[in-house]
């Protein structure tokens, strides 16, 4: 069996992901700053927000696994700079330092969302962004680029699309490594009701009429899973919707 970290895994999509993953037969150490609810065959405390932290918790990591899912997250009503450093400079730190413990023939997994859709609009900012190399030099291209409160959600799912595209080649060619995001529709999770202080009653609403639910997030866990099987070995550098339909309806 593989062994796959899922961060996240304390809450919502990720738990679903540890739980099928596990009933797959795949060893999963979780990475949360929070407990998790679940068995696990490990589990690392961590914040997932600052690089001293992230670094602390990668030195607690198996030596070697075979993917990463980068789930934690949170939610648009959090502090710009929050939502920026767990997001988006988190990650992408994570990553990182974790890529040279992924095994050949390893996956890397981000959960972006539907709301990260609009990149192509601020496509130089994002390359821009992506460009700027580790934690620090991420966070002073942000702090000489501030990014609004009311859109920082979007902001960052939109920049992890783009760096995940811009990145994920290298590191299949160097490194053997895959890395794609799938992008959720609304899930009913504990983070569901921020999304209308987010965006609003009305865009709610109208999303709402698009689409027949909200998804549970065992129908968003089983496409992350399998992103880490081998039967995903030509797939990297893609960004799959799983929305009930709903991104197709903004065509
Ligand atoms: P959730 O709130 O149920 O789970 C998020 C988990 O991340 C929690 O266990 C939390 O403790 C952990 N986390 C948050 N900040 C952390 C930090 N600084 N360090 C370590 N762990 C941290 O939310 P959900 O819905 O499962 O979200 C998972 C991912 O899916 C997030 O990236 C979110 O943006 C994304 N997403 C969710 C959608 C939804 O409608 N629920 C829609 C589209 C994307």
């Amino acid at each position: 069996g593989k062994t796959i970290v899922v961060t996240g895994v304390s809450s919502g999509i990720g738990a679903e992901v540890a739980r099928i993953a596990r009933f797959g037969g795949a060893r999963v150490i979780g990475v949360d700053r929070n407990d998790p609810s679940l068995t696990l065959d490990g589990f690392v405390k961590a914040d997932l927000g600052t690089a001293a932290a992230i670094d602390a918790a990668v030195a607690q990591l198996p030596a070697r696994f075979d993917a990463l899912c980068n789930i934690a997250g949170v939610p648009g009503t959090a502090p710009a700079g929050l939502v920026a450093d767990v997001n988006y400079l988190g990650l992408r730190h994570l990553s990182e330092q974790a890529l040279p413990r992924i095994a050949r023939g390893g996956s890397i997994v981000n959960v972006a969302s539907i709301l990260g859709a609009e990149w192509p609009q601020r496509l130089a900012l994002h390359k821009a962004l992506a460009a700027a190399q580790g934690f620090e030099a991420g966070a002073r291209w942000l702090r000489d680029h501030p990014v609004p409160q009311q859109t920082c959600y979007q902001y960052f799912k939109e920049a992890l699309i783009v760096w995940s595209a811009t990145q994920s080649q290298k590191w299949l060619l160097e490194h053997g490594v895959r890395m794609n995001c799938v992008a959720p529709g609304p899930v009913f999770t504990p983070i569901l009701g921020d999304f209308v202080s987010m965006l609003g009653e009305e865009r709610v609403q109208a999303d709402a009429h698009r689409m027949l639910r909200p998804g549970f997030a065992d129908e968003i866990a089983p496409l992350i899973a399998w992103l880490c099987s081998d039967e995903a070995r030509w797939i990297s550098g893609a960004n799959i919707p799983v929305d009930g339909g709903l991104a197709s309806t903004y065509i």
